[in-house]
């Protein structure tokens, strides 16, 4: 049976993955890692909360990893956690520590379990570990649509660790056989948990405020157009990619996987048309945040992760649209009336 540690585990996708996990393996089988407890958990420590087990700890500590991993007997780690791209530029030198080294631990503790069970029985017991990139890791000089094999140009810290991060990756695999795989997830939209500091939250953002009749500023420009990708399907990729045989799979850095490709205008315009009072939205462009989002391509080519293991995204922008505001409406209203 599959023991899991997901890293990250509170965070926009770590929250929402963990709970797919937990139903496909059992919730005793997928043990939540971050530096707080999951929201509405009592503080502590390996605390097996109410909704299962969790361990506070810092990703940068390698003991309190390793011990995590020796305790629930982890055989896969999809390592989330991390500091994203607006963050990031707040903090580089926490986005370093935390992105690389963090990763770097991972990385080296799965070969580590990996040899040490192997040594005691014979038995192949590497540890497999799930890492996401990002288009964060592209940049001018990449051009759209961005190819698999494409010319990394990352203009943020973040970008810089997803770049070294998907060549470590790549390295502990061919140098130690380490089974890591890697998606280069586009800008995720889901209505669960809030996102965590990237350049396109403004798309939850805005969803929110349509779903709830406010309306919403946002920071980029309305002509800004990126590849975006609705939760569902992000999950789907994440958990596809890991039930590949792995002699399928040709990118060992990470995959691009493509998905939809708006601008802020045309999200605005496809929430406008299902608020019933209409949607009122502004745009007063970040400077900094703009300038991270014209750094990107606009699309993705993801014909490998389509040929290698199937890829196929079922959300297309309407389907976005209807899914975003009928569960946002749904919360606000309880909300209100509770
Ligand atoms: N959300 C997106 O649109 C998106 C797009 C591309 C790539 N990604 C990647 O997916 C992964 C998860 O992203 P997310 O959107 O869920 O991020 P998030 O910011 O919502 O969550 C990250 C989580 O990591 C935790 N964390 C931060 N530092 C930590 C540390 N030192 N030790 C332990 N936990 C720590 C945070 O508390 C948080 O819960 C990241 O690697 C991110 O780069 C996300």
């Amino acid at each position: 049976m599959q023991r899991v540690l997901v890293t990250g585990a509170n965070g926009q996708i770590g929250s929402e993955l963990v709970a797919a996990l937990r139903e496909r393996a059992g919730v005793e089988h997928v043990v939540g890692a971050d530096l707080r407890p999951p929201p509405g958990a009592p503080a502590g420590n390996g605390s097996a909360t109410a909704s299962g087990p969790h361990e506070v700890l810092d990703v940068r500590d390698r003991a309190a990893l390793e011990r995590a991993m020796r305790e629930h007997h982890v055989d896969t780690v999809f390592h989330l956690a991390s500091l994203l791209s607006a963050s990031g530029e707040e903090a580089p030198d926490r986005a370093w520590d935390v992105n690389t080294n963090g990763l770097k631990h991972v990385l080296d503790l799965a070969r580590a379990c990996g040899e040490n069970e192997g040594r005691r029985d014979g038995a192949d017991h590497s540890v497999r570990v799930f890492w996401p990139s990002s288009i964060a890791a592209f940049g001018p000089a990449t051009g759209t649509p961005a190819p698999q094999q494409a010319v990394l140009d990352p203009q943020t810290m973040y970008g810089v660790t997803k770049v070294s991060g998907e060549f470590l990756c790549r390295y502990y695999h061919q140098k130690y056989g380490v089974d890591v795989r890697g998606l280069r997830y586009p800008g995720l939209v889901s209505h669960a948990a809030p996102p965590g500091g990237g350049t396109t939250d403004y798309a939850v953002e805005m969803c929110r405020a349509a779903a709830e009749e406010r309306s919403y500023t946002c920071f980029l420009e309305p002509a800004t157009r990126l590849p975006m990708m609705y939760m569902p399907d992000a999950l789907r990729a994440t958990l596809d990619l890991m039930d590949a045989p792995a002699e399928a799979l040709t990118a060992r850095t990470s995959y691009n996987v493509g998905a939809l490709s708006f601008t802020a205008a045309e999200l605005a315009e496809a929430l406008a048309a299902r608020a019933p009072g209409g949607f009122d939205c502004r745009y007063e462009p970040d400077p900094e945040r703009q300038q991270i989002a014209d750094s990107w391509p606009a699309t993705v080519d993801d014909q490998p992760a389509r040929d290698d293991w199937g890829w196929q995204p079922q959300y297309d922008l309407g389907a976005l649209a209807d899914d975003m505001i009928g569960h946002l409406q749904a919360g606000f209203k309880s909300k209100v009336e509770g």
